[in-house]
Formats: structure tokens, sequence, C-alpha cells
């Protein structure tokens, strides 16, 4: 056996889940498959992505443009956070990555909450960061307790706001506090990846601190509300000195052409936006009613899908649910063994929902 390199050898590799067709071969399913797993986004792509795409299929032989620089002015004029400001990533977690790539010498502590995205985990390790959990408190980031935890060794500090898979927040008043505590040295991470469904006054938009404060990098997606998880395109918001970090570590075209282009389209396609959050707080609401007729713990999310906690074994749940053409999200690796992660679909899908858990239950 090949020696692996010792910060690695402890990884225990992203589990996404089987491609669909091979879950249908093996259990023998018929019928339409509801995947509620991913977080995507049960009213598709974004029209205007699919029409930008198509019109520039024909492109595809070309290279991308490394620098994203269309991609880059749009974000910049949405957001009024100049272009140098901007960086452009293989979906977030590419950026996730850069941004340890570039910072973390083995040894330096990475703060983080426990559970939270599971990439922040893989990317400290990857590198060899010496990673620092900090248990979540009844389901939300306790940034008080992550305070205590920082030293002279802390170099990042990487929070999902709201957190993948619970979907609570971290509210104004308590991030207000947060960024003025984390010194200048030490890199605040602020991910809102479901940052768009959220109509929350009380909620902390990341780019509300930029000016202030040039150690904090906001990252999004455009592959939850905008629906383009297939062509994987992030991006982030930081100071020039953090931005041109991640640009050194980056590799060239690391942003796909087709991806850029849909991405450029979609961000103006502001009724699709709409839509997606009237079918997410319409979707909640049902899903809310009808876990509480059954019975069914939850926590009130802020995100595109809900953590549902069965209070036995929840491999059972998923097992059954996928035998019914159900596909949801096992949270055990995120140290939750009774809890689903269930993405909100369309009314149709969170109707079959119901029918299939009620069945189960
Ligand atoms: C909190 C959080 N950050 C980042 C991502 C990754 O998004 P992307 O598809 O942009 O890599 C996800 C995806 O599930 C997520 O939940």
């Amino acid at each position: 056996m090949i020696e692996l390199r010792n910060f690695i050898k402890n990884i225990r590799p992203y589990k996404p889940g089987k491609p669909i067709e091979e879950v249908i071969k093996e259990l023998g399913l018929t019928g339409e498959i509801l995947k509620l797993a991913s977080n995507e986004n049960p009213l598709g792509a974004s029209p205007h992505a699919i029409k930008a795409m198509s019109d520039r299929i024909d492109d595809s032989f070309l290279y991308p443009d490394d620098n994203c620089y269309y991609l880059k002015q749009r974000l910049s004029e949405q957001s009024g956070i100049p272009v140098q400001n901007v960086i452009v990533g293989s979906g977030s977690v590419e950026l996730i990555e850069l941004i340890f790539k570039a910072y973390v010498n083995p040894g330096d502590e990475v703060i983080m909450s426990e559970p939270s995205f599971i990439m922040y985990r893989i990317a400290c390790q990857i590198f060899g960061g010496e990673r620092i959990a900090v248990p979540l408190k009844a389901y939300h980031h306790d940034t008080e307790a992550m305070i205590e935890r920082m030293n002279a060794k802390t170099k990042i500090i990487i929070v999902d706001n709201p957190i993948n898979p619970t979907g609570t927040i971290i509210r104004k008043a308590a991030m207000d506090h947060f960024v003025k505590t984390v010194p200048p040295n030490v890199i605040l991470v602020i991910d809102e990846a479901y940052h768009e469904y959220i109509r929350e006054s009380d909620y902390p938009h990341g780019l509300d601190y930029l000016k202030k404060h040039q150690n904090i990098i906001v990252l999004r997606t455009f592959s939850k509300i905008y629906g383009l998880a297939g062509l994987r395109v992030g991006y982030g918001f930081g100071s020039e000195e953090i931005i041109g970090a991640m640009m050194k570590v980056r590799l060239p075209f690391n942003v796909n052409r087709i991806g850029q282009i849909a991405a450029g389209a979609a961000l103006g396609d502001t009724d699709f936006v709409e839509a997606s959050i009237e079918n997410n707080e319409a979707g909640k609401a049902f899903l809310y009613r009808e876990f509480e007729r059954l019975g069914l713990s939850y926590t009130p999310s802020f995100g595109n899908f809900v953590l549902v906690d069965f209070k036995k074994e929840a491999k059972e749940v998923f097992e059954a649910a996928q035998k019914r053409g159900v596909i949801l999200r096992t949270v055990y690796e995120y140290g939750l063994p009774t809890s689903l992660r269930i993405t909100i679909g369309s009314k149709a899908q969170n109707e079959r929902l119901i029918k299939v858990l009620e069945e189960i239950l």
C-alpha cells in the first residue's frame, strides 16, 4: 500500500449518496423517484439561466474566462461590493478549500461548530489544521463558546449561517458581538449558502460587516435558490488581501464556461428567486403542520430543508422511505443518528413525502 500524507489518513470522505439510477436498480423501484436529500431547488433551474446556457452551448469548446470577468461584474453590481473583493469558485466548496489552502499551516487551529457543514472538517483535515469542534447549543451555533476557545493558535473560525444540517441562524446581536470580538489576525468565514431564503429582519447579512472587518469572508452559492447545483458555481466577498491569497492558490479555469454564463443570467432572474422563496415558505408551513400532526419533532429552519428527529434510529425511516421511492438525507456523520434532513420540495412533493412518512410511522 502506498503511504498517504499523514494529515489525510483519517479523513472520512464526503458521502453524497448514490446516483438515483443506481438506487432504482438496486431496490427495483418503479415510478417516479423523489429526492429530498441534497437541498436542491424543487422548481428546477432558473429559466433565464437555461436560456442563456442553451444560446451559448456551442461555445463549449472554448476554455472559460479564467477571471470570471462578466460574472464578477454582475456580482459586484448586484451586491455593491467592488469587483476586486469578489471571488468565484467551482461551488462554494472550492472556496472553502481555497481559504484553508491559503492560510492553514499544520497545527493551526480552526474553530467550527459540531455539527456544521461537513466540508469544513474535511478541508481542515486535508491541510493538517487542528479542528476545534464546539458543540451546538440547542441546535444553534454557540458563538460565546467559540470565542472562549480562541487562542494564539487560532487561524480560522468558520460558521454556516444558517447551519447545515439544523437550519438555525446566528441572530444580529450575537453576530455583531462575534465579529467585533474575533481579532483581525483570525479569518472569520461566514457561509451564507441559504441566505436568499431568509426574510427574517434579525438575520445579519455578512456583507454588512465587510467594510469594517478586513478579516471576514462571506461565501454564497448558485446551487440553492438559483437551482444551478449541477454547474458548480459559488462566490465569495472579502478583503483584497484574502481574495488575493485565495486567487494565488486556485487552479486556472476553475469555473466552467457554461456555469459562468448561467450564473450571470440567473442573478437577474428575480421572478424565479421570488417563486423559490414563496414555494419554500409555503412548503415549510405545510410540513411543520403535518410534522406536528404526526407527532414528529423538528427544528424550525431558515433554509430550504428541515431537520426532523424521529427519536429512534433514523436509518430505519430512511430505508423505508427509500423503498417507497423517496430519498432523504441521513445525518449520522453529523452526529445526529436519530434525525433526517429533509429538503423542502414542491407542493406535490411535500404531500407525497408526508403520505410516505405517515405510512412508515
Ligand atoms: C452550508 C453550506 N455551504 C456550502 C454548500 C456547498 O455549496 P456548493 O454547491 O456551492 O459547493 C452547502 C451545500 O449543501 C451548504 O449546505
